[in-house]
């Protein structure tokens, strides 16, 4: 009621399945965290989001749940989406501003009901106007292409969740293919690798870790090995053990 009183500021705000960014103009990116939730599930309030939920995850009572809304690039939980969103939002602009314009980008499997929601979501916030960007057009910009070309470029975005390849020209895609094969599988990859092969269990964050820290496509001279924390199937203790690149990569 009194937002008009209110200083305003623009916002630039990525959607991820794995992590969210939000950047504000004059300032640069001012938060990326990912998208994690932990609520409790009876009240269906929300606890905590971003990094202080990953931090949360495997260690809550039953009463509480962390989870990722969006998954595989589709949202799996929308009022969790929203509510995330809606503090991830707060925590830049602070309790006595409010967004004035709201460009954002989301997961291309949102449907268009969803995203309907999530622009009232942010509209809600006294905002004044929200645009949606298609993420390979966000994607291009960020990395300083003219994306006003007539000529064709080729946007490869490999996210948590999705990989999109697309071709624009014209500020328009001219083909776009998405996939569900993205960040989040390779991880997959290395804890089904190590729980099979090594009789080693590790949660999704080492196994991520591993990933980031040892993993390649190719043979890289100066990865080096990575001790690796776990449970040990066999004798059912935690564990660590080594992994070379090689092993990882073949995973
Ligand atoms: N150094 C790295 N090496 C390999 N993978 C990485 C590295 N850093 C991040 N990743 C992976 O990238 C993925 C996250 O990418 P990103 O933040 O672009 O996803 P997102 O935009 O949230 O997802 P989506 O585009 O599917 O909605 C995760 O799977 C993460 O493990
Ligand atoms: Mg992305």
């Amino acid at each position: 009621m009194f937002s008009y009183f209110y200083p305003r500021i623009d916002l630039g705000i990525d959607l991820g399945t794995a992590n969210t960014l939000i950047f504000v103009k004059g300032k640069g990116v001012l938060l990326n965290q990912p998208s994690i939730v932990t609520f409790d599930h009876v009240q269906r309030d929300i606890i905590a989001v971003g990094a202080e939920s990953r931090a949360m995850m495997g260690k809550v009572h039953p009463e509480l749940s962390t989870v990722r809304p969006i998954r595989d690039g589709v949202i799996a939980d929308f009022d969790m989406t929203s509510g995330m969103l809606k503090r991830f939002i707060r925590m830049v602009v602070g309790p006595h501003k409010i967004p004035r314009n709201v460009v954002i980008s989301l997961p291309n499997g949102v449907t268009d009901v969803e995203k309907r929601a999530v622009c009232a979501a942010i509209a809600d916030m006294d905002a004044r106007k929200v645009f949606l960007l298609s993420q390979p057009i966000a994607a291009a910009i960020g990395a300083g292409l003219n994306v006003k070309d007539s000529a064709g470029h080729m946007i490869v975005d490999i996210g948590g969740g999705t990989t999109q390849v697309a071709v624009i020209s014209n500020s328009g895609i001219v083909v776009g293919e998405t996939i569900k094969v993205a960040g989040d599988e390779l991880t997959d990859c290395v804890i089904r690798y190590l729980k099979a092969q090594r009789r080693f269990l590790v949660g999704d964050r080492t196994g991520e870790e591993i990933k980031c820290r040892a993993g390649s496509v190719l043979p890289v001279p100066d990865i080096e090995n990575f001790l690796a924390r776990g449970r040990d199937l066999t004798i059912g203790k935690p564990r660590a053990i080594d992994l070379t690149p090689e092993e990882v990569r073949m995973a």
